[in-house]
């Protein structure tokens, strides 16, 4: 097995040659700019380690990497207009750049992009691809509906908040990791458990999303710290403040998830101060742990060599520690 920087050079190298501006430049500038201004690149490294982990080179993976990446940057160009973000990987975003209609059309063109891609796979493993990327982008569009909705509803229960992030985040990590299993020709049962080891990972992934957005180093996190606090999302640090702390303490929290104040600096602070007092805080961090415990339990399964199991290990672990 390969390293992760490996991996992520590898994608890059690639990215870099099939991503070309071309005319009219007003669409494919804002594509080539938002794949351009960095990233993790999580998702097609899982795309790639899986192909390799289930014995085929990650080569053969390299489109259906792409197509993922892609369809991930359009996500995030419309995530960014819907949730009025100003900064993404410390650049302006794409609306903010250009304007949202700019943003909307190169997103549509880049979703279909991410379809295109997947025809340079052949009969069943084009097939097979294709479906399991239709079933996910659709339950990302369910996952970012409930997101918005939970903005406005007064009452969402953590359930209904676990049910929303799997659909906006968790789905697409399990389904990078299946990609790469499809094409390797894995097993059915090998491709369900690598699918719900992503899952599981991904549902930590968000909550470390919404950890970061609130605690994050405004220096390094990329984006505009307590952007979530701004737009009154119902993520599970606000869910478990409400839970925990004083009668008193949480009407304050529910009346400030009702304003927009043009300021937001003194909201900011206080629902901060609240998730802390409250414990929720560190009940995120709690919750991340177990997910990705989760996830380690579910990857006991998968019968393939240990050197492949602990790469696949040491990356969600990984997870849990960025601070980006
Ligand atoms: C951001 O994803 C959107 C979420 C699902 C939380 P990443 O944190 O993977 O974003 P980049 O691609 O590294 O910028
Ligand atoms: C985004 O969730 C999920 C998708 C883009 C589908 P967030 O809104 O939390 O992502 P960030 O924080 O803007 O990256
Ligand atoms: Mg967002
Ligand atoms: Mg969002
Ligand atoms: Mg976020």
């Amino acid at each position: 097995m390969k390293a992760v920087s490996f991996y992520q050079s590898a994608f890059s190298s690639y990215l870099q040659e099939e991503i070309k501006v071309q005319e009219p430049k007003n669409l494919y500038e804002p594509i080539s700019y938002i794949l351009n201004i960095g990233g993790k690149r999580l998702r097609p490294v899982m795309v790639l380690m899986a192909a390799e982990v289930f014995g085929t080179s990650h080569k053969k993976a390299l489109d259906a990497a792409l197509a993922i990446e892609v369809f991930h940057n359009f996500s995030l160009m419309h995530d960014d207009i819907m949730d009025a973000a100003p900064i993404r990987r410390g650049k302006e975003s794409v609306h903010e750049k250009w304007n949202i209609n700019t943003a909307i059309l190169s997103g549509d063109a880049m979703l279909i992009n991410a379809y295109q891609l997947f025809e340079n796979y052949q009969g069943a493993t084009f097939r097979e691809l294709a479906t399991l990327f239709t079933k996910t982008a659709i339950k990302v569009c369910e996952g970012q509906q409930y997101d918005v909705d939970f903005e406005t509803i007064e009452k969402v229960s953590l359930e209904e908040y676990i049910k929303m992030i799997r659909c906006k985040t968790a789905v697409l990590v399990g389904a990078a990791l299946e990609m790469g299993a499809i094409i390797a020709g894995a097993q059915e049962d090998a491709k369900k458990i690598i699918y719900d080891y992503g899952v599981n990972l991904g549902i930590a992934f968000q909550l470390q999303d919404d950890y970061l957005d609130a605690f994050g180093d405004p220096e390094s996190f990329g984006k505009q710290v307590g952007g979530d606090i701004i737009e009154n999302k119902k993520t599970f640090l606000y869910l478990k403040a409400i839970e925990k702390s004083s009668a008193q303490e949480a009407a304050q929290l529910e009346h400030l998830y009702t304003i927009t104040p043009a300021d937001a600096t003194e909201k900011i602070e206080t629902v901060k101060s609240i998730f802390e007092s409250s414990g929720a805080a560190t009940l995120a961090k709690a919750e991340i742990e177990r997910y990705t415990a989760k996830a380690f339990e579910v990857l006991k399964q998968l019968e393939i060599e240990e050197n492949k199991k602990e790469m696949l290990l040491q990356f969600g672990n990984s997870l849990m520690t960025r601070t980006v």
